[in-house]
C-alpha cells in the first residue's frame, strides 16, 4: 500500500453528499435526509444498561482481549446456533470486530498481494473496491443476473485464476437482491473449486419482511472451509454509533485476520463488545420491534411513490428503495435538483459503482409520515423532470 493507491481513489461518495447537504443546511435550508442508512431509533436498553454496567467496572478497564471477551464469544455462538442454527468454536471461528466496513478492509488487506484479483458484485457496498485498491490487489465486478444472484459464468478465466477473495451481500445494499440457501450453496461450491476466500457481508441479517428469513452461508454444509460471515449490530440492534459486529468461520482466515488486526489494535472496545453481548443475548425480544417500524416505513414509502404513479415493488428485506433516477437527470443533477427543490437528500446510485448508475436509494431512516412526504416530493420533482 502506498500514498500513491490512496490518492488514485476517488473522493468517498458519501463525503460530497454530506458537504452537498452542508451547504444547503447553511443556508438555511429544511432538509428531509433519507441519503446515509444509519438507523434513526434508540439504542435498545437492555444495551445501554450493559454499556453502563462495564464503564463502571474496574475490571474491566484494561486492555481487551485480541480476539474477542468470553462473554461476547459466547454470546455470539449462542445467537449463530439459535438464529441460524449453525455452531461454531467459539475459540478460533469467531472474532469481534469494531463495525463490518473496518472487518472487510482488513480481511481484504490481509488475505491479498499486490495484483491479486477481488471478486466484487457489479454494484457493491463501497468498501470493498476501495479496500481493495488499498491493498494494490484489483477489484474485478462480477454481473447481477435479472433475479439477483451473481453471473460467475461472466468472470474472465484470467482474473478467475488470480482471484483470492469474492465478497457477497444478501440482502444486498442498496440493490436489496436477497439470496436461497441453494444459491449460498453454489457460491461455496465455486469459492472451494477456484481456492478463494468467500466473504458474505450480512449487515442485514433480521431486517426483512413478508415471512422470508434470511439464510447465512455458514448454514451450507463445509462452508466454514471457504467461507466468512460478517455480521454487524449497527442495523439490527439500532447499534450504528456503537461500532460492534464479529466475523465467524473458517479459522484460518480468522487466524491471519487476528494476526494482522494485532500488529494495529488492540481488539474491540470492551465496552462494545458488552453492548454487543447484550443484543445477541437478547436478539429474540430486541429485533421483532425494530422490523415492524422499519416494515411499516417501508409500506408508507411504497404506497406513496404508487400514488404518485411510480410501479415500485416493496423490497423483501434491508432498510431501502432502489429506484431509477428519472428521464432528464443524470444522478447528481437528480440528487440536486431533490436537495435544491422540496429538501430531500437521497443517494445517488453510482455511490455503489459505475453499474450503480441511473439509480438512486432512499433509506427508511425517517418516521413514515416523512417518508410519506419525501415520497410525495420525489414523484412530483420527477413528473415534471426537464425531458417528461
Ligand atoms: C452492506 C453493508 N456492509 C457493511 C456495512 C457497515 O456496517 P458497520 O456499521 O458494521 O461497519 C454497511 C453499512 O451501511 C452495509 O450496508
Amino acid at each position: 500500500m502506498s500514498l500513491n493507491s490512496l490518492a488514485e481513489i476517488p473522493p468517498y461518495v458519501f463525503y460530497e453528499l454530506d458537504a452537498r447537504r452542508n451547504r444547503q443546511r447553511a443556508a438555511g435550508k429544511s432538509l428531509i435526509d433519507v441519503g446515509i442508512g444509519s438507523p434513526d431509533g434508540p439504542i435498545p436498553d437492555v444495551v445501554i444498561e450493559a454499556m453502563q454496567r462495564t464503564a463502571a467496572d474496574r475490571g474491566l478497564s484494561g486492555y481487551p482481549e485480541f480476539r474477542a471477551h468470553p462473554l461476547f464469544r459466547q454470546a455470539v455462538a449462542g445467537y449463530l446456533h439459535n438464529r441460524f442454527g449453525v455452531s461454531v468454536d467459539a475459540g478460533s471461528e469467531l472474532l469481534a470486530l469494531a463495525g463490518s466496513k473496518e472487518g472487510i478492509a482488513e480481511l481484504i488487506l490481509s488475505h491479498t498481494n499486490p495484483g491479486d484479483v477481488v471478486l466484487i458484485p457489479e454494484v457493491y457496498y463501497p468498501v470493498y473496491a476501495r479496500a481493495t485498491s488499498l491493498a494494490a490487489a484489483q477489484p474485478v465486478f462480477v454481473p447481477f443476473l435479472p433475479d439477483g444472484r451473481l453471473d460467475l459464468e461472466a468472470v474472465a478465466p484470467g482474473d478467475l485464476a488470480r482471484a483470492r477473495v469474492m465478497i457477497v451481500n444478501y440482502p444486498g445494499n442498496p440493490t436489496t437482491a436477497t439470496i436461497t440457501l441453494d444459491d449460498y450453496a453454489h457460491l461455496v461450491d465455486f469459492a472451494a473449486r477456484h481456492d478463494i476466500l468467500l466473504i458474505s457481508d450480512l449487515a442485514y441479517s433480521e431486517l426483512s419482511y413478508d415471512g422470508y428469513v434470511v439464510p447465512s452461508v455458514l448454514q451450507v454444509p463445509g462452508a466454514s472451509r471457504v467461507a466468512v460471515e460478517m455480521h454487524t449490530c449497527s442495523k439490527s440492534f439500532n447499534m450504528a454509533g456503537v461500532r460492534i459486529a464479529f466475523v465467524a468461520g473458517k479459522r484460518e482466515a480468522i487466524a491471519q485476520l487476528d494476526a494482522y488486526r494485532s500488529n494495529i489494535g488492540y481488539g474491540v472496545s470492551t465496552m462494545a463488545q458488552m453492548a454487543g453481548t447484550a443484543a445477541f443475548t437478547h436478539h429474540e425480544a430486541i429485533v421483532p420491534p425494530i422490523v415492524a417500524e422499519y416494515r411499516a416505513r417501508r409500506d408508507a414509502l411504497v404506497a406513496a411513490m404508487q400514488a404518485g404513479g411510480w410501479d415500485v415493488q416493496a423490497p423483501k428485506a434491508t432498510m431501502y428503495l432502489w429506484l431509477p433516477v428519472p428521464g432528464g437527470y443524470d444522478d447528481w443533477g437528480w440528487v440536486d435538483a431533490l436537495m435544491e427543490g422540496p429538501g430531500v437528500v437521497v443517494t445517488p446510485g453510482i455511490a455503489f459503482g459505475e453499474a450503480g448508475r441511473g439509480r438512486f436509494r432512499v433509506s427508511l431512516v425517517q418516521p413514515a409520515d416523512v417518508l410519506t412526504k419525501a415520497a410525495a416530493a420525489i414523484t412530483s420533482i420527477a413528473a415534471a423532470a426537464p425531458s417528461s
